[in-house]
C-alpha cells in the first residue's frame, strides 16, 4: 500500500484527547496509509513517505460529517422560499410539491442531482453524507430513492413516515409505512426516521413507526421539535434513537432528558441532539439552543439537512460559522460537532459500521491511527477563520479515505 506523508501542518484537529491537548496538535504531520491514517503526531518525528504533501503551515481537520440530508428529489421550491422571505411561514406541506416532482422525475434525473449535490459537499470538505428518502411516499418510490441514494451516500435513511402523501388516508398510510412500505424498503438502509410534528406523524404515530423500526433490526432517528414544543424529544431517547433532529423548542426537561441519555442506567445508546443552523435560519425558526444543551451534557452534532423545502445548502462551514457566529459554541465545540458529533450520531465512530453497500467501514469524524483517512485541509492557518471569515472558499484540499477529492 502506498503512503502520503502531509506535512508541515500548522494546526491539526485530531478530536481524539488521548492523541492531543483538547483534541489539536501544532506543527503536525498525518501518515496516510491505504484508506486509513497510520500515525500522527510532531513534524519533527514524521516517519518517511512515497509521496509528501506540503500543508504550507495551514489547519487539517476531519472532513466535514453530514449527519441530515434529504439529497433524493427533483423540483425546484424558490416560489416557497421568495413567500416565506415575505413573511409566510414555513408549512410541512410543500413536502409534497417535492413528492410530486420526485415521483415525476426518472432515476436518472434523481441520480444526476444527488451527484451535483454531493459533488457541492465534497467540495466544501464534506467526506461523510447521510441522505434520507421520503420524497417518494410510494413503496416503488422509496424504494427507488433508496437504491439510488445507496449507490452515493454513506448511509440512508427510510423516511417514509414524512407526511401523509396527499391521496393517501393517514390509518392507512401508518399501515403501509409500518408494514409492507418498511420491508420493502429495510434492505436498503440503515435506519428509519420519522417526523413527529404536528401535521406529520403524532405521538402515537410516531410510536407505531419507532416500534416498527426497532422490530426490522434497524437503528432509529426523529425529526423533532421543530416547528414548535412536542414529544418528538422525549419519543427518541425512550426508544435510544440515535438522533434526535431540529431541536429548536426545546424545555429544561427534553434538555435533561438527552444529556441523562448519556449516563443514564439505561442500556439504550445515547442520542445525539442534531442542530440544523442553516433550516433554522431559512424557516425563520429560532436558532437550536446548542449552548444549553451543551452545557448541560447533551452530546450535539452540526448538520447542513440539505434539501429544497427549508435548507438548500450542503455547506457544513456555513452552519458550523453560524453555530459560532448566533449559537453561541466556540469554534472548536461547532468543528467537533460537525465531524464527531455527525459519527456519533450515524454510528461511525467506531470502526465496522457498514456502508451501504455491506463493507466495514473505518471510523470516520476522527483523526488518529487507523481511521479513515477522511481530512480537509484549509486555506487558513487555525479552524478559528471559518467563522472569523465566513462565507469565503477556505477549503484547499479534501481526501476521502485516502484519496484526494479536491
Ligand atoms: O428536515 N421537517 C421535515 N423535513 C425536512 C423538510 C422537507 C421539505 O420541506 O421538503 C426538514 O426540514
Amino acid at each position: 500500500m502506498t503512503t502520503l506523508l502531509i506535512d508541515n501542518i500548522g494546526e491539526l484537529t485530531t478530536n481524539d484527547d488521548e492523541l492531543a491537548t483538547a483534541g489539536r496538535l501544532r506543527d503536525a504531520a498525518v501518515l496516510v496509509e491505504g484508506n486509513r491514517i497510520a500515525w500522527v503526531g510532531p513534524a519533527a518525528q514524521a516517519p518517511a513517505a512515497d509521496t509528501r504533501f506540503d500543508a504550507a503551515g495551514q489547519a487539517l481537520l476531519p472532513g466535514w460529517v453530514d449527519s441530515h440530508t434529504h439529497m433524493v428529489f427533483a423540483g425546484d421550491r424558490t416560489a416557497e422560499f421568495e413567500a416565506r422571505m415575505a413573511g409566510e411561514s414555513y408549512a410541512a406541506g410543500g413536502i409534497n410539491v417535492t413528492v410530486n416532482a420526485t415521483r415525476a422525475a426518472s432515476d436518472e434525473t434523481l441520480e444526476q442531482n444527488l451527484r451535483r449535490l454531493i459533488a457541492e459537499a465534497r467540495a466544501g470538505g464534506t467526506t461523510t453524507i447521510e441522505t434520507k428518502t421520503g420524497y417518494g411516499l410510494t413503496v416503488a418510490d422509496e424504494v427507488r430513492l433508496a437504491r439510488i441514494a445507496g449507490r452515493h451516500a454513506d448511509a440512508v435513511t427510510f423516511l417514509g413516515a414524512h407526511l401523509v402523501p396527499a391521496e393517501a388516508n393517514p390509518a392507512d398510510y401508518l399501515d403501509l409505512v409500518t408494514g409492507p412500505m418498511l420491508t420493502a424498503v429495510a434492505p436498503h438502509v440503515s435506519a428509519v426516521d420519522v417526523f413527529c410534528e404536528t401535521g406529520a406523524f403524532d405521538e402515537a404515530a410516531t410510536r407505531r413507526v419507532l416500534e416498527a423500526a426497532s422490530a426490522a433490526g434497524l437503528a432509529t432517528r426523529v425529526h423533532g421539535n421543530q416547528l414548535g414544543h412536542g414529544p418528538g424529544v422525549q419519543l427518541a431517547v425512550e426508544y435510544g434513537a440515535l438522533s434526535v433532529d431540529h431541536v429548536g423548542f426545546l424545555t429544561e426537561q427534553d434538555i435533561e432528558a438527552l444529556a441523562a441519555s448519556w449516563t443514564g442506567p439505561t442500556s439504550l445508546p445515547g442520542t445525539v441532539a442534531t442542530v440544523l443552523p442553516a433550516c433554522d435560519l431559512s424557516t425563520r425558526m429560532p436558532l437550536a439552543p446548542a449552548r444549553n444543551l451543551l452545557d448541560a451534557g447533551a452530546r450535539i452534532a452540526i448538520a447542513s439537512n440539505c434539501n429544497p423545502g427549508t435548507s438548500y445548502t450542503s455547506s457544513m462551514a456555513f452552519c458550523v460559522a453560524t453555530a459560532v457566529l448566533q449559537m453561541g459554541l466556540t469554534i472548536h465545540e461547532a468543528v467537533r460537532a460537525a465531524t464527531l458529533g455527525g459519527a456519533w450520531a450515524l454510528g461511525m465512530h467506531e470502526e465496522g459500521w457498514l456502508d451501504p453497500r455491506g463493507i466495514a467501514q473505518p471510523a470516520v469524524g476522527v483523526i488518529c491511527p487507523g481511521a479513515r483517512a477522511d481530512l480537509q485541509l484549509l486555506a487558513a492557518p487555525s479552524v478559528t477563520h471559518l467563522a472569523y471569515r465566513p462565507g469565503m472558499p477556505l477549503t484547499r484540499a479534501v481526501w476521502r479515505a485516502g484519496i484526494r477529492v479536491v
